[in-house]
């Protein structure tokens, strides 16, 4: 076998997943040499270009791509009275129960209505403790002395979102923006999070990636609209399997407070539908709330219509960054069956399986790998050579150790789309092998054509399996 362990179930599960994500330095346990740290990961190299890769690719499509767009770095500690004017000291909580029997913890609203009536344990059967409120932010103190005087408090924020709303009189002055606009952030949050299970999938720190679009009363249903066909046909563009992906609208139940109406983007993961990304009308809530807590006049002039004041509505899109990172690696992962025939590829046997993680080529760690057939007769000088002169356009990686076929499956389990390849031919002819991560396929490239030609591959990409 080329893989270094036989593959017998090709079910995708989140085991396989977290275990490959570990093995290729995509995403480590937080403190593990302690024991670990629940709800904190992690990113190994692999990892960061790919978190990086995916914040620059939904940055260019949020601001790059919209004249009224614009971008933000908002401080993660702000005022306390922002999460008691946000309604998050208030709101922000979830219902908690532990069973006193096996001291597991529950979401009281994620167990079955049953369990909580009968106050029974859904695992061990044990006695569950009455349903407490717990509030989800993580709260501490600022300045030198540990007290739990008001004034000291601080919050880590649970949401950046806010960092925007108190920041949008500045950048409408600054920046001279008129309805409708946005303001886009990328940055982390942090929730003390009750149950963190599923690897990365909720975490008590995570970064969001959030856009807060500004509007007119009246025409907040239009864009809300609008927004969610746009955010769907980002994902399209990403190359995401569209057949994972549906639309959620929360009933009156689930409605955050700020909320007027909202539509969940989710995904198949391999534990089933899970939210990926939300898109809220969150109306007058925040901005209102803001005026009445810091007594500021948030209104805003509008100049266009006989110089009218009113509180603008907002259109929120809200998507998990390192949630995306865990949504690409699912839907990137496959396992193929190979046969001997392809390229040589296999060892020996009639046929192989191969993992490989079909990414986009805009957001793959590594967009081509330079590999020298053999070693010596300067192939490998020369393969560093060639490397040198992708380095400036691409993230690239070398790798001459091993047989050829086992270098194309590291490759591919990193989800490297293009390897390169320098033999024999290349000193004679001056051209190289491009390999395809997806298709197996290779064709001769001349060197001095090789940047335009990866240039085009990554532009007319479609994802085909
Ligand atoms: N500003 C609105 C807001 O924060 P949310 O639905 O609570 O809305 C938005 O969160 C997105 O942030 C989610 O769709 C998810 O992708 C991500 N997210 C929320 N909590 C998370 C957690 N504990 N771990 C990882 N990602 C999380």
């Amino acid at each position: 076998m080329a893989n270094d362990q036989a593959i017998t179930d090709h079910t995708i599960t989140m085991e396989k997943i977290t275990s490959l994500a570990k093995r290729r330095g995509f995403v480590f346990q937080s403190s593990e040499i302690y024991g670990g740290q629940n709800g904190a990961w992690d990113y190994g190299p692999l990892g960061i270009e790919l978190k990086n890769r995916i914040a620059r690719n939904w940055w260019k499509e949020m601001t790059q791509m919209h004249d009224e767009i614009v971008g933000l770095d908002a401080a993660i500690l702000m005022h306390p009275r922002v999460w008691e004017a946000s309604g998050h000291v208030e709101n922000f909580t979830d219902p908690l129960v532990d069973c006193r029997n096996c001291k597991a913890r529950f979401r009281a609203d994620q167990i079955p209505f049953e369990n909580i009536e009968s106050k029974t344990c859904p695992e061990c059967g044990g006695e569950l403790t009455d349903v407490r409120t717990f509030n989800l932010m993580f709260k501490t103190n600022i300045g030198p002395v540990e007290t739990e005087e008001e004034k000291n408090v601080i919050y880590l924020r649970p949401e950046t979102a806010q960092g925007i709303y108190i920041n949008y009189k500045n950048i409408i002055q600054s920046n001279r923006m008129k309805l409708p606009f946005g303001i886009a952030q990328i940055g982390k949050a942090f929730r003390n999070e009750i149950v963190t299970k599923n690897f990365i999938f909720r975490t008590c720190e995570f970064e969001q990636m959030e856009m807060q679009y500004f509007v007119k009363p009246g025409t907040d249903e239009q864009w809300f609209d609008e927004w969610r066909k746009r955010r769907w046909a980002y994902y399209e563009k990403l190359g995401v399997k569209m057949d994972n992906l549906r639309w959620h609208q929360h009933g009156p139940g689930e409605l955050a407070h700020y909320a007027k109406d909202a539509y969940d983007i989710e995904y198949l993961f391999p534990m089933g539908w899970k939210e990926l990304e939300g898109v809220h009308n969150r109306s007058q809530y925040d901005l209102t709330r803001h005026t009445e807590y810091s007594g500021k006049d948030l209104q805003y002039i509008d100049q266009e219509d006989g110089n009218k004041r009113y509180i603008p509505f907002i259109i929120e899109t809200s998507a998990g960054l390192t949630r995306t990172l865990l949504m690409l690696l699912c839907d990137a992962y496959d396992e193929e069956k190979v046969s001997a025939k392809d390229a040589g590829e296999t060892e020996g046997s009639a046929e192989d399986w191969r993992t490989v993680l079909r990414f986009h080529p805009n957001i793959a760690p590594i967009t081509a790998a330079v590999l020298p057939l053999v070693k010596k007769d300067g192939l490998a000088e020369l393969a560093q050579e060639i490397r040198a002169e992708l380095r400036e356009d691409f993230a690239t990686d070398y790798d001459q150790s091993g047989a050829i076929g086992r270098r194309y499956r590291r490759q591919d389990e990193a989800g490297t789309p293009f390897c390169v390849t320098v033999d024999y031919d290349t000193k004679e002819d001056g051209t190289v092998t491009v390999r395809f991560r997806d298709s197996m396929e290779q064709v001769r490239v001349p060197r001095a054509e090789l940047v335009s030609r990866l240039r085009q591959e990554i532009k007319a990409y479609k994802r085909t399996k």
